[in-house]
């Protein structure tokens, strides 16, 4: 904690204020995003989508990559010239915020609260505190996470974002998100279940279930599995569609592979991080798992549906990487023709595992090498999508397109974008859609 009167001249009545939230990083940082704005709204603040005119100003942010975290300081300093135009509460929540807290509320005398990613469940209590005492603070520590209700995105309401996984064990040895957000804590499945039937009765259509490693689910509370979970899930709420994100590679289990092929609400998209395809490389990353593993998996999932859409991760320049390790991982990426990938070169999180080391790879190659794996799955990604022209898939319409009038925008079960002409609102329908032709990497299609 760090007290410290600051000039708060904004009003006490918390009904009246509005709010503006900022996110940056992952999906669940969207559904914490999602999250603290239900709880404000319930506690009489107002959603707002003006940054200038909002009297408080939430940041949720992102520490996984170094850049990420620049930006945020860049942010914090564009906030101190906002709140010379006008007095308003700035609050910083997420990865960087349980990271670095004194040193922001040291840095910015402008950033008014802190909360760490513990502490989403005391949001409205930490404003009602900080607009009664005006007392600058920060919360942050493991000291227990507690799971609130998820609700319905904002933008598109008939999708929900449902974390169901907090923190990781893993610990990684690039990563820092075991230091952020804690070790694995799973939300009970009966909760879960409640709280998708009750989102259903709101009108969602899509949940997706969220977790850092969601196949650790249940492990430290000795509930269902992932997979059963997911199959509960399916028999037991009316959830049309059902997505998740993220599995790791050494707890993939032959299990899931059968739900996702063989579930009709689960969608047909595996997002599975492989980040490097040499066992050395993997080793020193702290991964778990042999190349010859990870194939295994993806050789499994492709046999028992043939037409599902992959992605990864790929983390290039980690130290001790040679050119030969990161050839493998060039071939890996042109052999498994994934659909999509993220493509990541290291940087150094300060306090993991790798940072006590040296940071090997010259930045010059590592960059190099980044540019030559995005080349080179940019053209597969072209490559893969044309294969799909001709196929119908079912299609989840989530807006209208800006520069066409009757054009919608929406997701194939594959994870795909899809633009369909219509003559009346198809947003939060799913339709069966013949994937007619390709503008870039969106499918255009008909209605079938
Ligand atoms: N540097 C670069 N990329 C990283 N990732 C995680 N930590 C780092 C880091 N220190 C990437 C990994 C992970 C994804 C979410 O971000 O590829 O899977
Ligand atoms: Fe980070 Fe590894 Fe955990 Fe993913 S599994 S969040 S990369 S430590």
């Amino acid at each position: 904690m760090s007290p410290e009167k600051s000039c708060n001249n904004i009003g006490r009545n918390p009904s009246s204020k509005s709010f503006f939230i900022e996110t940056y990083g992952c999906q669940m940082n969207i559904a914490d995003s999602n999250d603290i704005r239900h709880m404000l709204v319930e506690n009489g603040f107002k959603d707002s989508d003006d940054l200038d005119s909002a009297d408080i100003i939430i940041i949720n942010t992102c520490s996984v990559r170094a850049t990420a975290e620049q930006r945020i300081r860049g942010r914090l300093g564009y906030f101190k010239k906002l709140k010379r135009e006008k007095n308003r509460i700035v609050v910083l929540t997420g990865c960087v915020a349980e990271r670095l807290s004194e040193q922001l509320l040291y840095e910015f005398p402008d950033l008014d609260i802190v909360l760490g990613t513990h502490f989403k469940s005391n949001f409205v209590s930490a404003i009602n505190t900080y607009i009664k005492d005006n007392e600058r603070k920060s919360y942050t520590g493991f000291h227990g996470y507690s799971f609130v209700d998820s609700h319905e995105d904002k933008e598109q309401n008939f999708r929900a974002y449902v974390p169901v996984i907090h923190g990781c064990n893993n610990f990684c040895s690039y990563c820092i998100v075991p230091y952020t957000r804690g070790r694995e804590i799973s939300r009970s499945s009966g909760d879960i279940i409640r709280n998708i039937k009750k989102l259903v009765e709101k009108g969602v259509k899509e949940v997706v279930l969220l977790g850092q490693n969601v196949n650790s689910y249940g492990k430290d509370r000795g509930d269902v599995s992932f997979s059963q979970l997911l199959s509960k899930v399916s028999t037991l709420t009316d959830v049309e569609r059902i997505r998740f994100i993220t599995s790791h590679p050494k707890d993939f289990t032959k299990e899931l592979a059968e739900i996702i092929a063989y579930d009709d609400k689960v969608c047909k998209y595996l997002h599975l991080p492989f980040q490097s395809a040499s066992d050395k490389v993997l080793k020193a990353m702290g991964r778990n798992y042999t190349f010859k593993s990870y194939m295994d998996n993806i050789d499994y999932m492709r046999k028992l549906f043939p037409n599902i859409a992959l992605s990864t991760d790929v983390l290039v320049g980690f130290p001790t990487e040679n050119d030969d390790d990161y050839r493998m991982t060039l071939e890996a990426i042109k052999k498994i023709q994934f659909d999509t990938a993220f493509m990541f070169k290291y940087s150094v999180r300060e306090g993991t595992k790798a940072s006590k080391g040296e940071d090997s790879v010259p930045e010059k190659v590592k960059l190099e090498r980044l540019q030559e794996i995005i080349y080179t799955q940019n053209n597969i990604t072209k490559s893969v999508n044309k294969k799909r022209i001709g196929m119908v898939e079912k299609v989840l319409f989530d807006y209208k397109a800006k520069n066409n009038t009757n054009g919608y925008i929406g997701k194939t079960d594959s994870f795909k974008n899809v633009v369909v002409d219509s003559e009346s609102s198809i947003i939060g329908n799913i339709e069966n859609v013949k994937l007619d032709s390709l503008s870039g990497n969106t499918f255009i299609g008909k209605i079938v």
